[in-house]
């Protein structure tokens, strides 16, 4: 089986596995997501200790994310994909126009002063507000691999910042999840993805 994605570029994933080429050759999957695993949570523990009031959630933040996260595994990480990837039915931001796409999305996340002034709102007023970037960012799907995880420990940080906890994923289901991740990519609704959210920000004033 080739990779769960299709891919208009395939040099990318080593031939005949799912694994992505990476810099210490692993071609076992199982052995991949583990080492992914142990650097995500390594980056929960670093960005948390990073975070003060001069955070800036902006789009260096966001590449940088991705980038010190998974460098030690991948080449790519923190680079932006220049080639066309959909999956199923959902097909993401064309390769050409990721970087112009991204600078929209962080630009007007900008105007929103980077969502760093919302301890005043409600809950539910935050979600919509995460939920709608959250949205654009999976419809982006800028990086190459690890969209998923990136997107959320930037919205976790995000959520940290103000006054809450991690967003709590456990309260939907994967199959959820990817649903809701459909609608926002084929239909720009981020309504099941708001609910998921909302379901999953607790206060916690740890910041
Ligand atoms: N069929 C689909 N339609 C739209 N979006 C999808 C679909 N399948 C997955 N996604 C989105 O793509 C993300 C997965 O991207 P990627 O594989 O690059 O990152 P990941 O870190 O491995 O993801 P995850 O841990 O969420 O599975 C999912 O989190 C979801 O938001
Ligand atoms: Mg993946």
């Amino acid at each position: 089986m080739a990779s769960k994605y299709h891919l208009e570029n395939s040099s990318f994933y080593i031939d005949g596995t799912d694994t992505p080429c990476n810099k210490i050759n692993i071609i076992n999957s199982i052995e991949i997501h583990e080492l992914e695993k142990e650097l995500i949570e390594e980056a929960y523990s670093v960005f948390y200790d990073e975070l003060d009031e001069n955070t800036l959630f902006d789009e260096i933040y966001f590449r940088e994310l991705h980038r010190r996260t998974f460098e030690p595994l991948y080449e790519w990480a923190g680079k932006y994909r220049d080639f066309n990837m959909f999956k199923g039915e959902s097909r993401f931001c064309q390769g050409a126009y990721v970087s112009s796409e991204s600078q929209k999305i962080f630009d007007a996340l900008r105007v929103e002063n980077y969502l760093k002034n919302c301890e005043t709102l409600s809950a539910e007023e935050f979600a919509a507000k995460i939920a709608y970037f959250k949205c654009e960012l999976i419809a982006l799907h800028p990086f190459y691999e690890l969209n998923g995880r990136i997107t959320r420990l930037f919205f976790d940080m995000m959520a940290v910042f103000n006054g809450y906890g991690y967003v709590d994923y456990s309260t939907t289901t994967p199959e959820k999840y990817i649903e809701a991740s459909i609608e926002c990519v084929q239909f720009a609704d981020c309504q099941k993805m708001e609910k998921i959210i909302r379901d999953g920000l607790k206060k916690e004033n740890n910041f």
